[in-house]
């Protein structure tokens, strides 16, 4: 369904945009049709960038997405237009992405008008249908989002996404904004929906357990780079980045969370790795393959 390959987003800033944060730099992926990837990794190592990069939200600085068979990074505005209501977005917070001016009903009314071909009545029953599909009661189309709770705005967000059928789904920290009771609920409304409409899902979240509860396949990010991808089985069982395992048993974390400014030439993880050795600073390591589609950016990895 969707292949990234070398994917890199640069942020120039500083007063002469000189300086350039590399938010992501070279990640490889593949997502097939109906799966879900979990994207994981700590805040600011480039899981939203990614997200946004691929649907175009931002301009990746190079590298190559291809989406069913579309090359998205070269597709002229207009054609890229027709494209999006197959790939949607859900973010964090819900209140942010609904007009605070619109009527709920309204709000998951307004992508079926965008698109066209349906009139008055048919709009009506499609957002009732809406409506019960996402578990919102039919009192609550006549509300406003400030006079629903967190958790019902994100069922509101995901019916407004769900309004165009997509066939892809970016799900950018979905549930963080929300209390555990609720996370649980949207989680597992997220799980039906995609069985029901056969999505196919990027999941990204802070929280390891959240993306193991949600994914089939897990990709581990660090500063702009994949560390570790593989089923989820195999990222928990037999994790072989030792990022991967400090986010599996926080314990391990320590004190390390000082960034050091690293040189380009070597590992990303270098300046917190307890098995680093000279060769890693001097060196980028290469994603290596050490079983089937489990793939370890490390060169220290046995
Ligand atoms: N528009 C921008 N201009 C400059 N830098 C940016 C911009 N957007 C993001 N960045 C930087 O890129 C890096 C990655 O940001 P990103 O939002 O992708 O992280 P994230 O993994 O989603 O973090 P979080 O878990 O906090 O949401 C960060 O260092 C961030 O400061
Ligand atoms: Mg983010």
């Amino acid at each position: 369904m969707i292949e990234v390959e070398a994917l890199k987003k640069y942020f120039s800033t500083g007063i002469l945009r000189k300086r350039h944060i590399k938010a992501v730099n070279g990640v490889s992926f593949q997502i097939e049709q109906g799966e879900t990837l979990g994207l994981v990794g700590e805040s600011g190592c480039g899981k939203t960038t990614i997200g946004k990069s691929l649907l175009r939200l931002i301009e990746p600085t190079g590298g190559k997405i291809i989406f069913d068979g579309i090359d998205l990074v070269h597709l002229k505005k207009k054609e890229l237009r027709r494209i999006r209501p197959r790939m949607q977005m859900i973010f964090q917070d819900p209140d942010a992405s609904l007009n605070p001016r619109m009527k709920i009903e309204d709000s998951i009314a307004e992508p079926l008008k965008l698109r066209g071909g349906l009139n008055k009545v048919e709009i009506k029953e499609k957002v009732s249908e809406l409506i019960e599909t996402v578990g919102l009661n039919p009192e609550h189309v006549n509300r406003y989002p400030y006079q629903l709770s967190g958790g019902q705005n994100q069922r509101v967000a995901l019916a407004r996404v769900l309004a165009v059928n997509p066939d892809f789904i970016i799900a950018d920290e979905p549930t963080s904004s929300l209390d555990v009771s609720v996370q649980a609920q949207i989680l597992n409304l997220m799980q039906d929906l995609k069985r029901k409409f056969d999505l196919t899902l990027l999941f990204i979240s802070h929280d390891l357990e959240v993306v193991r509860h949600m994914s089939d396949r897990i990709a581990v990010m660090y500063r702009g780079k994949i560390v570790e991808i593989g089923i989820v089985n195999e990222i928990f069982d037999d994790a072989k980045h030792p990022y991967t395992n400090t986010l599996i048993s926080p314990a391990s974390l320590e004190d390390q969370l000082i960034y050091e400014d690293i040189k380009d030439a070597g590992c990303v993880f270098y300046p917190r790795c307890p098995f680093a050795a000279e060769i890693c600073c001097k060196k980028e390591p290469e994603m290596v393959e050490i079983g089937r589609g489990h793939w370890v950016l490390c060169d220290r990895v046995t």
